[in-house]
């Protein structure tokens, strides 16, 4: 029996690595269903009144995983409606973090490493403090390294907006 009120039915988080397109799915599914939408860094920004960069260089990594948590679970408490949130590449590593993304649909955006490559080679490595001084190799052995963490914690995989519109019509008509 499906909860009505369950979170799993109705909040979509978006995991994958950085450029793998889940803001970009995210906001299109979200237009094309007419529901809720979130960027979980666009959240921290606002939080802490600047940009991912500045914070990573200012407080550092640690301080910046602490308030990626704080907000998911301020967003988790607030969402009411169907919603999606577009998660930051990290988020699903940390322990704390795989504890709420029980409560809410998983869905690992799979891109293919090549178009994500191409993405941060085109002016997508500057917005990720992660990746400033890293080379292709040492960028595909950080995918590599994540990416059974990304399918382990996924309820689903998809690769288009279409697909995850479609999951969502699901769960949503099941509720
Ligand atoms: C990060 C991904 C970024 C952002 C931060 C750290 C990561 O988000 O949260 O720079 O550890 O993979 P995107 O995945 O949206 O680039």
């Amino acid at each position: 029996m499906i909860n009505v009120n369950s979170t799993k039915n109705r909040i979509f988080l978006l995991i994958g690595f950085m450029a793998s397109g889940k803001s970009f799915i995210g906001r299109k599914a979200a237009d094309e269903i007419n529901c809720d939408f979130f960027d979980l860094d666009e959240q921290i920004e606002v939080h802490e009144s600047c940009s991912v960069s500045e914070i990573f260089k200012e407080k550092g990594e640690k301080y910046f995983r602490n308030i990626e948590t704080d907000c998911f679970s301020d967003l988790l408490t607030n969402c009411k409606n169907t919603t999606i949130i577009a998660a930051g590449g990290g988020f699903p590593l940390k322990k704390e973090n795989q504890k709420l993304m029980n409560e809410v649909s998983v869905v690992f955006i799979n891109a293919d490493f090549e178009i994500i490559l191409s993405r941060l080679n085109n002016s997508g490595k500057a917005s990720r403090p992660l990746l400033k001084n890293k080379n292709d190799a040492e960028i595909k052995k950080l995918y590599e390294k994540r990416l059974s963490v990304y399918k382990s914690t996924a309820d689903y995989i998809v690769e288009t907006e279409n697909e995850l519109i479609t999951i969502i019509h699901k769960l949503v008509k099941a509720a």
